[in-house]
């Protein structure tokens, strides 16, 4: 699939099974998370423009590459995406955040919009749409749509872990955003939860039940 990437570097699968693992605690849980972000957002934003800008050395003036364009947008998904957003910042401190606050029915499985923040204006920006999980792939796409609805086209999907029916969807629905994955697992159960998959992120990462 054009536009699907996953994201499949050593470290990054050693720290997603650490995540899996239900011993593995909120405080231990809510760093990996940070780091499985940081490190997925460096290899996801090494298409970011760059522009020559004078910079003066100790030695001589030069010309040097820096980052060009609007500041990036990250968007994290409430809740759980927002376990993601600093480790992202750590790579991109004069990055903007906004919100999108979508919560799945636990019987429907439908997403529910409870709230949304965006930087004003997004059309140019890069956006970076952070989620742990992206099961059946329905609070992803309404983010989606969202944010294109408030302007933004160059899109960004983060993702740790995802079911082959949220990539399918993702990808049918907005073929033009750049989807991350950190590793497509088997299916999804019949609570709609992504098998093995590591649980109810939200719940794991901000210590809930
Ligand atoms: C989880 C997860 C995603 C969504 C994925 O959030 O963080 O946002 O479910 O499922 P989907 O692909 O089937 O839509 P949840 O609704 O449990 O909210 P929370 O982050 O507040 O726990
Ligand atoms: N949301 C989660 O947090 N985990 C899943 O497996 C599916 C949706």
């Amino acid at each position: 699939m054009t536009n699907v990437t996953i994201l499949d570097h050593p470290l990054l699968q050693h720290k997603i099974s650490i995540l899996r693992d239900k011993n593995t605690g909120t405080n231990e849980f809510r760093k990996l998370v940070e780091e499985i972000a940081m490190l997925m957002g460096y290899e996801a934003l090494r298409d970011l423009e760059l522009e020559d800008r004078e910079v003066e050395t100790p030695i001589e003036t030069c010309m040097t590459p820096m980052l060009a364009g609007k500041k990036l947008a990250i968007v994290p998904i409430l809740r759980a995406g927002l376990g993601m957003t600093n480790g992202i910042l750590a790579l991109v401190p004069s990055a903007k955040v906004g919100h999108i606050g979508l919560y799945r029915d636990p019987v429907t499985h439908e997403p529910h919009e409870y709230y949304c923040k965006l930087p004003s204006p997004i059309e140019q920006r890069t956006i970076v749409v952070t989620d742990p999980m992206l099961a059946t792939g329905g609070s992803a796409c309404d983010a989606l749509t969202l944010i294109k609805q408030h302007g933004g086209r160059k899109i960004k999907f983060m993702a740790i872990i995802a079911a082959p029916e949220g990539v399918r969807k993702v990808h049918a629905e907005h073929p033009d955003v750049q989807l991350y994955v950190g590793h497509v697992d088997r299916c999804l159960n019949d609570d709609a939860y992504i098998c093995p998959g590591l649980g109810d992120a939200g719940d794991r990462i901000f210590g809930t039940k």
